[in-house]
């Protein structure tokens, strides 16, 4: 049996993307966001993946770093908060170094421990990706952390999905593919890589093109999929 190569979206599905504006509105400065953050969080995330499938559509590429700024300013903005520099300012500094949610440091060790190559694929910079695999403490977990800068195009496009299939030997049925992203699962189940949607939200799925074969409210049951 080939041994699955297991390849992780990173953020909301390694790295809580809520973790920013909740750990910001715990600081006294910031108590102006005790009520809303969860508000903000959600504005921010969803206008950060709109700009991503629009930017992909229209041909206009800049990169995630850019695309995190925007959808913060607007989120910043819909709350009254635009005002507050260091308020923005904290905001990003926290989403560079994002808290990863707690099963994944041992999931990835068991991974490794029996065996299995493992990767990030993410439409984040190199330099985001590095910064929170070293802050979670996950660098030496990892064997590769593959960007959609390389082909300058956001997920769902196959190229995106194509840079696996470059960089390991194997076919893309021999992929255990992850995410917590219901888009980014029923894309990649389309491609062909067996997929795994980590369903923290317990949202309906996603009504697309292709269907994870896997569904799981975290990551603790990874090690025995990929094994299956
Ligand atoms: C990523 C986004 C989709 O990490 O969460 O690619």
């Amino acid at each position: 049996m080939t041994l699955k190569t297991c390849v992780f979206d990173a953020y909301g599905t390694l790295f809580d993307v809520t973790a920013a504006a909740r750990e910001a509105a715990r600081e006294p400065r910031f108590s102006s966001l005790e009520a809303q953050w969860p508000r903000l969080a959600a504005g921010w995330r969803d206008k950060q993946l709109s700009y991503t499938w629009l930017r992909a559509v229209a041909g206009a590429h800049v990169d995630f770093w850019q695309v995190t700024q925007d959808g913060l300013d607007w989120a910043l903005e819909e709350a009254g908060l635009s005002g507050d520099a260091a308020l923005r300012e904290r905001l990003l500094q926290l989403y560079m170094e994002l808290s990863a949610y707690p099963e994944v440091k041992p999931m990835l060790e068991a991974l490794k421990a029996a065996g299995h190559k493992t990767a990030i694929l993410s439409n984040g910079t190199p330099e985001m990706l590095a910064a929170a695999t070293r802050s979670a403490g996950l660098e030496d977990l990892l064997d590769a952390l593959l960007s959609v800068e390389s082909v300058g195009i956001f997920k769902p496009s196959a190229k995106v999905y194509d840079l696996v299939g470059e960089t390991f030997v194997g076919a893309a049925r021999d992929v255990l593919f992850v995410s917590s992203n219901g888009w980014d699962a029923a894309s990649a189940a389309a491609y062909g890589f067996e997929t795994a949607w980590v369903n923290r939200a317990g949202n309906p799925p996603d009504r697309l093109h292709g269907t994870p074969r896997h569904i799981m409210s975290d990551l603790t049951e990874i090690p025995r999929i990929a094994a299956s």
